[in-house]
């Protein structure tokens, strides 16, 4: 691939530090009593930075994310200090799409200013719930209402804002679901990610699921909270462009987009992924995640990579697949069979077009269709066998 032909470049930073863990979130995400060493982080992110650039030279950043755990808990000046390095050692594109992630706290909502001062122009809250009850439950720091004015203020801040909600929560009826998320898609104009609470193994909820002391809605509720999620998102013009998120035409979030079409990004950070192009192979980079020794290996060798792995071609078409067909847009068919050297099977298809789980568009396009959607990983082993 040849400079001129790279649409995306994405730089994600990993911030790996939160206030407290909430009982569901398996991040890599980090509580610490002590104060951070900012200094010593923005040190190390900007020698991250300046090495993994040495290794990716050409290319121009069109999408910078700032994710965590809880980016929000930085200073402004070090967001500064690692949007400034990125700045000093890429190109990066006029207009490129700044996002930061943040928690919703009042703590937290008097920093924007420094961050959109900092460079970062678009955030994104993790508002989880808009009910006190739920927010309780879910473990999180903040009230509805602190929730919806730190909306208010990013709204005032930044060009663009989004927020997350967490959806098949215990107890969750779909009325409920619909109210909530109307009010929602008024707050949120643009943008939402809704995300179906997931059980991951070793959160608290996991140990508290297992003993059925979190009821959560069983496949069929869940499935019908989902086709809420579509229909009311729909019906007010923030269609879902991926499998949990929603925006308006337009307003899809980019970064997200390099990582969904399979493009490059690099990882910079503990804990951070990259997929990089390099010598004509694509390699799938992790950096380590426990803070501290990032922070020593960053120091002694200049980045915290523990995996570089050169991607062979079925695993490179694999993962074209399972990042595509996350996607509205579905994928296109002739690059999959131009990564793996095969195409897809004529007749696996067929079997699907005919459960109605993937449409074939015009152009040749594969999809996903709305009923393929809560049976995706189905469909993506099916296709990729
Ligand atoms: C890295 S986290 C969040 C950013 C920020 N620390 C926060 O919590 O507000 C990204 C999002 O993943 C979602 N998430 C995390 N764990 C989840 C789970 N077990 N099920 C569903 N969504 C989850 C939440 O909506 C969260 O906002
Ligand atoms: S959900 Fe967000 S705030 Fe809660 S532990 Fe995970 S990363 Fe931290």
């Amino acid at each position: 691939m040849t400079d001129a032909e790279r649409k995306a470049f994405g730089v994600y930073v990993h911030w790996p530090f939160c206030l407290s863990k909430c009982p569901y979130c398996d991040f890599n995400s980090h509580v610490r009593h002590a104060a951070i060493d900012e200094d010593r982080f923005a040190r190390a992110f900007t020698r991250e930075i300046e090495t993994t650039a040495a290794r990716t030279a050409g290319r121009e950043v069109t999408s910078i994310f700032l994710g965590g755990g809880t980016p929000s808990l930085m200073r402004p000046e070090t967001v500064g200090a690692v949007l400034d390095a990125i700045g000093k050692h890429w190109r990066v594109a006029p207009g490129a799409e700044v996002t930061l992630e943040a928690n919703p706290t009042s703590v937290e909502a008097t920093r924007f200013a420094g961050y959109r001062a900092a460079g970062v122009n678009r955030v994104s809250l993790g508002v989880q719930a808009l009910n006190d009850a739920s927010l309780k439950e879910l473990g999180r720091l903040h009230s509805a209402r602190e929730a919806l004015d730190a909306v208010a203020i990013a709204r005032k801040s930044f060009e663009r804002y989004s927020f997350d909600l967490i959806y098949a929560r215990p107890e969750q009826t779909p009325a409920m679901w619909a109210d909530e998320l109307a009010l929602a898609i008024k707050e949120a104009a643009e943008h939402l990610s809704l995300y179906q609470l997931t059980i991951e193994e070793d959160t608290p909820f996991f140990g508290l699921h297992a003993a059925g002391k979190l009821r959560t809605p069983d496949e069929a509720a869940a499935r019908v909270l989902y086709d809420v999620t579509q229909e009311v998102c729909a019906r007010h013009g923030l269609p879902a462009y991926e499998i949990s998120n929603h925006a308006r035409k337009g307003a899809e979030c980019r970064h997200n987009l390099v990582y969904w079409r399979g493009e490059e990004y690099a990882g910079i950070g503990p804990g951070a992924h990259g997929r990089l192009d390099i010598d004509d192979r694509r390699h799938a980079l992790a950096t380590e995640k426990r803070p501290e020794a990032w922070l020593m290996r960053v120091e002694a060798n200049g980045h915290g990579v523990v995996t570089d792995d050169v991607l062979n071609r079925e695993e490179r078409a694999d993962e074209f697949l399972l990042m595509g067909l996350r996607l509205a847009e579905g994928i296109d068919p002739r690059r999959y069979a131009a990564l793996s050297g095969r195409t897809l099977d004529p007749g696996r298809i067929a079997v699907l077009r005919e459960e109605g789980a993937i449409v074939v568009e015009a152009d040749g396009r594969l999809r996903v269709t709305k009923d393929g959607f809560p049976v995706l990983d189905a469909v993506v082993a099916d296709l990729a066998a």
